[in-house]
């Protein structure tokens, strides 16, 4: 039987999530139609079938293609109400959505119109289901720090918009040593830090990203689990882990969820989180990725302990974080 009905009433934050790979095919089509836009596909068939990943920039590539369809305000408000309504439906409480805006600089789309039509999202959601979460902007790591750089200082005046940044795209050749700068502008202007790190890239990667950008939590960092004074490190620190499991098997990052370190690093005391990453591209949403960690072995008991760790890791307030347990 399955536990799936279960995991979804147990209430949980969702702290890794691209709201740009929250679109679903249907969603794609339709926004090219609305927005004259060319999509490299005939159909969504066609375009559900290229979703076979042979490693993390086989899937970018899909997925920067597919975000050229999102224009205007109320595109990225149609995606963000489309995720929060599932993810409502699976038990998130809280939602920390990340977003791409030199991606979206690049089609055209200035930073506001992605800013306001995710905050208008996120208002909705607040009302409507009296979710809690925010934005983290995100940082591709595979554009020059000083388009990073730029691009924080063209959203310094709306930081109290922002939960934090982020640092994401392509990881191997783009160390975090690279954005210390950056992510220390960030910090000066209050806002929380996190990247991603140890998903493809070596466990150096993750202790740069704690040691130089000085960030909060880790998104993958599941190569960590090579390193037992890694290990110590993030336990130590209380630093948490943002893994994404169905990403992981879908990007080859693993074998498959038997050889997933995820045991591994719960066992020795790591603050493990449970996320869907890119929802749409890697087959289910947040439910379905606690589903896959109980297919592997985990009880009830240890995704409780999970689901519960996601709160206790997120941004939201202290208040808001007892109200949530
Ligand atoms: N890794 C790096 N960049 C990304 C990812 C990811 O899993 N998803 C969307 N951008
Ligand atoms: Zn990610």
């Amino acid at each position: 039987t399955s536990l799936l009905p279960l995991l979804e009433t147990l209430p949980k934050a969702e702290l890794h999530l691209h709201i740009e790979g929250t679109l679903e095919p249907e969603l794609a089509f339709a926004l090219a139609a609305r927005n004259g836009v060319a999509l490299p596909f005939t159909s969504v068939d066609e375009l559900r079938a290229a979703y076979d990943f042979d490693d993390l920039q086989s899937f970018l590539d899909l997925y920067y293609a597919c975000m050229t369809v999102l224009r205007t305000e109320q595109d990225f408000a149609d995606l963000g109400r489309a995720y929060l309504e599932r993810a409502n439906a699976d038990g998130v409480r809280h939602a920390e959505l990340f977003f791409d805006p030199q991606v979206h600089a690049a089609n055209g789309v200035p930073l506001s119109t992605v800013m306001d039509g995710l905050l208008r999202a996120l208002a909705d959601a607040e009302a409507a289901w009296g979710m809690s979460g925010g934005l983290i902007l995100c940082f591709v790591r595979d554009q020059p720090v000083a388009s990073a750089l730029a691009t924080l200082e063209e959203a310094a005046p709306r930081a109290g918009d922002l939960l934090g940044v982020g640092l994401d795209s392509a990881e191997v050749c783009y160390p975090p040593s690279l954005f210390a700068e950056v992510f220390e502008r960030a910090r000066a202007l209050g806002l929380h830090r996190v990247a991603h790190a140890g998903e493809e890239g070596p466990p150096a990667y993750v202790r740069e990203a704690v040691d130089l950008l000085g960030v909060e939590r880790i998104d993958h960092g599941i190569r960590a689990a090579e390193d037992a004074a890694l290990i110590d490190l993030l336990v130590e620190r209380r630093i948490p882990l943002t893994v994404c499991p169905h990403s992981n098997v879908r990007l080859k990052a693993v074998a498959g969820m038997h050889a997933h370190p995820l045991r591994t690093l719960f066992d020795r005391g790591v603050l493990v989180t449970v996320n869907s990453d890119d929802p749409a591209y890697f087959g289910g949403y947040v439910a379905s990725n606690y589903e896959a960690v109980h297919a592997a072995g985990f009880t009830l008991d240890e995704l409780v302990r999970m689901a519960a760790n996601s709160i206790d890791a997120s941004f939201a307030s202290d208040p808001r974080k007892a109200e949530l347990h």
